[in-house]
């Protein structure tokens, strides 16, 4: 379905030329005085200037030809020149049912449907996921579905940290402590066993220490790099360990992810670019795209129009080791190859913003990424904790996302039972849902490029900007039509009527906005924006439900026409949500 905005754009366009303007100057906006009027017109102040004409005079000329609209009533030309407009109650009415009718809502997927891939979540392989991967996870999940929901074809990609040194850090230590195992025998010719020498507990703890030491103890620290190399470089026994820290890590983030309703379609990591990266250094310095600098291979990617220096991509270290930027332009010859896309997004703290300009630059320089295949870095800023810091538990360590998630859950049971007539299972049950709401929400409310705190109180309250307002406002609507059903009465014939009150019209207008905000928030990349649209809605229907009497209205039609509002809102509420990456309880 068309915009509301467009359609209603059309009819202005079409009266600015009637009258004899250009129709570029018809531009229609949300109101900023709704007590005025619900749109308004700026393009008669705009356009005064080049018909040399008071800009009132436009305004009238343009309104006098939207008398016999369509969808607009109400038309008003106001000092010094706005156009303010309303609408139609029954062209209102009119496109509410054809939202119902419509199972996305009136939402148009697109006609040229793309291949996006979305780099999101990030996670490094053997050390545990901490509150930094929160954001990557969320947005980018968010991100992904938003983009399916468009129509798009989405791939979602973890690209695991699998293949640097912490690898050989942790080959390292685990030699030290079990220098018997047949992994770190030369002669050894045998099947190595099936069963990982240590469990994920046991793996959290090695990464860590090998990482203090060898930050104390340079012989240490080179038997790492050695062992990264020789993993690198194919040793058996080596690869055979990293098969199983593969194999135990991976086990783990699955079952965290899936706790956060996050999902991958593929598992790829650094490891997987690794077969690209030979051939393409080589083609880098046969085609003179890299040159020698101080024994590094280095991409210059300096423009002329730079304002500041954007130091060279560096693709191989003076050591032979390959980098986090070698990895990036590799795995995007694979990307190309396998899929072709049209688009790539990458989810990454922004600090990484240099990171990636000079590997994009480089990708595109080289001709390994084309110029019709897009390339995005969505940076996203840290979470704080209230005292303006980076987040850490309460004795100052790194937060475990897990341990975060435990504490969100454990917070939301206690404010259900506070006024719980559930059971147990259905209050934990009830928690975790309303926690993830608080998690991601809390999140995805604050434009991604900012900071934010992570504030567990306000995010959890029920009242005020916050994801469980929302699924209560959610619950209440299923509540009345639970019992609006329970009456005998169907949902299958409701249809929105004409509005009766101001209340209820600004709810209409409210989620007549639907199909807009999904589209605009797509194409900035902006789920705040989502998030914005979701609590002005729950807002507008909240005041709606104070003062009107729904299930006990005895006018058959006008009672129809409510529940139809309510349907509606509840399936734009719950559409966003779902992009969003969370879900609304029964009951609460
Ligand atoms: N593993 C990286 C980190 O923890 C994030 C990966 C982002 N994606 C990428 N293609 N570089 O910082």
């Amino acid at each position: 379905m068309k915009k509301i905005m467009d359609l209603i754009a059309e009819e202005l366009a079409e009266a600015f030329e009637a009258a004899g303007y250009d129709k570029a100057y018809a531009k229609v906006t949300l109101s900023n005085r709704p007590d005025l009027c619900e749109y308004q017109c700026n393009g008669a102040m705009a356009g005064a200037k080049a018909y040399r004409k008071a800009p009132i005079m436009i305004a009238n000329e343009v309104s006098d030809r939207l008398r016999g609209s369509q969808c607009l009533e109400e038309v008003s030309a106001v000092n010094p020149g706005f156009i303010n407009m309303k609408l139609k109650k029954e062209y209102v009415a009119d496109y509410l049912n054809r939202m119902i009718a419509d199972e996305e809502l009136g939402l148009e997927k697109t006609e040229k449907p793309k291949t996006v891939i979305v780099d999101y979540g990030g996670a490094n392989v053997a050390k545990p996921l901490h509150v930094g991967h929160l954001r990557s996870a969320i947005i980018g999940e968010g991100i992904k579905r938003l983009a399916k929901k468009m129509g798009h074809k989405v791939l979602g990609d973890i690209h695991l940290g699998d293949w640097g040194y912490q690898m050989g850090l942790i080959i390292t230590e685990l030699r030290e402590r079990k220098p018997k195992l047949p992994y770190f025998q030369e002669d050894y010719s045998g099947e190595y066993p099936k069963e990982a020498p240590f469990t994920i507990g046991e793996l959290e703890e090695i990464y860590p220490t090998a990482s203090g030491k060898a930050k104390e103890d340079e012989e240490y620290r080179r038997e790492a790099l050695e062992a990264t190399r020789l993993l690198q470089n194919g040793h058996k026994g080596y690869r055979a360990v990293w098969r199983h820290i593969m194999d135990v890590s991976v086990e783990d983030l699955k079952k965290n992810y899936e706790s956060l309703n996050v999902h991958f379609d593929l598992w790829k990591g650094e490891s997987d670019a690794q077969d690209y990266i030979p051939d393409m250094i080589e083609r880098m310095e046969r085609e003179g795209y890299a040159h020698i600098d101080d024994g590094a291979l280095v991409i210059d990617v300096q423009q002329e129009t730079d304002t500041k220096e954007i130091p060279p991509c560096m693709i191989r270290k003076s050591d032979g080791a390959s980098l986090y930027g070698t990895t990036d332009l590799a795995t995007l010859i694979q990307r190309m190859q396998d899929y072709d896309p049209d688009q790539i997004i990458y989810l990454a703290d922004k600090r990484q913003d240099l990171h990636f300009l000079q590997v994009f630059r480089a990708a595109r320089m080289t001709g390994i990424v084309p110029e019709k295949t897009r390339l995005e870095f969505l940076g996203f800023g840290t979470m704080n904790g209230k005292d303006g810091k980076p987040f850490k538990t309460r004795d100052g360590g790194v937060m475990r996302l897990e341990n975060l998630i435990a504490e969100i859950v454990d917070e939301m049971l206690k404010k259900i039972a506070e006024n719980r007539t559930v059971d147990q299972e259905e209050a934990d049950q009830t928690a975790k849902i309303v926690g993830m709401s608080a998690i991601k929400y809390g999140d995805l409310s604050n434009q991604a490029s900012k900071d934010y705190v992570f504030d567990v109180d306000r995010f959890t309250s029920f009242e005020g900007n916050t994801g469980p307002y929302i699924l209560y406002t959610i619950v209440r609507i299923k509540s009345i039509l639970n019992k609006y059903q329970a009456e005998g009465k169907s949902l299958d014939d409701v249809r929105a009527e004409p509005a009766h009150d101001d209340n209820e019209k600004a709810l209409m207008l409210e989620v007549m906005k639907y199909n807009d905000v999904m589209e605009t928030a797509f194409e900035e990349l902006a789920l705040h924006k989502i998030c914005a649209y979701i609590y002005d809605l729950a807002n507008t229907f909240n005041r709606f439900y104070h003062e009107t009497k729904i299930l006990a209205e005895e006018d058959e039609t006008k009672q129809k026409g409510y529940i139809a509002l309510l349907v509606l809102t509840k399936r734009a509420l719950e559409a966003c949500i779902d992009v969003l990456g969370f879900e609304a309880p029964e009951r609460m």
